[in-house]
């Protein structure tokens, strides 16, 4: 039988400025998992490799393109720090070079373990796939990454229930 109150799955999403892939990253996952009821499950939460944004709530087009969809976008932008390697079971890069940066960073192997790549979990998508980021483009580029994230996030979730049951 399993335990009353058994670990969290902590998640971290990271990005580059985390001010417009992982903030949206980590509120689709949050309501994803809220929706299906394992919100107790999960500490989520999402950190940027660089700290030009630190403090800022999320980007304004990546907010109101959630808000459509009614997913709210209320974080503030933090830098990774080693720490995390400890404090989360997964650490979600948005790209390929989020993901280098982080394997770079973490302080011992088994935090470097905890660092994937979002999108390698989610159904069909090709070998490194990537979150693009759109903070230099268009409006476009916004809902690409909601859709994305929509995605990866659902075949996150479902890896999770497979491995935690
Ligand atoms: P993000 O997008 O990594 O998805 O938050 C960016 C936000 C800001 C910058 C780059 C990417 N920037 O260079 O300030």
């Amino acid at each position: 039988m399993p335990a009353e109150n058994p670990s969290p799955i902590r998640v971290c999403f990271v990005c580059l400025g985390n001010i417009c892939r992982s903030p949206t990253a980590e509120a689709v996952f949050t309501k994803l998992v809220t929706e299906r009821g394992h919100a107790a499950r999960f500490t989520i939460d999402s950190a940027g490799t660089g700290d030009w944004h630190v403090g800022e709530l999320a980007d304004p087009r990546s907010r109101a393109a959630a808000l459509k969809r009614g997913v709210h976008i209320t974080s503030r932008a933090r830098q990774v720090h080693v720490r995390d390697f400890d404090a989360f079971d997964y650490l979600l890069a948005m790209d390929r070079s989020n993901e280098a940066n982080l394997r770079r960073l973490a302080p011992h192997d088994p935090g470097r373990a905890r660092v994937h790549l979002f999108r390698s979990f989610e159904a069909g998508a090709p070998d490194g796939a990537e979150v693009p980021d759109p903070y230099y483009g268009g409006d476009d580029g916004f809902e690409e990454v909601l859709d994305i994230c929509q995605r990866a996030a659902e075949g996150f979730l479902d890896h999770v229930l497979r491995q935690r049951g």
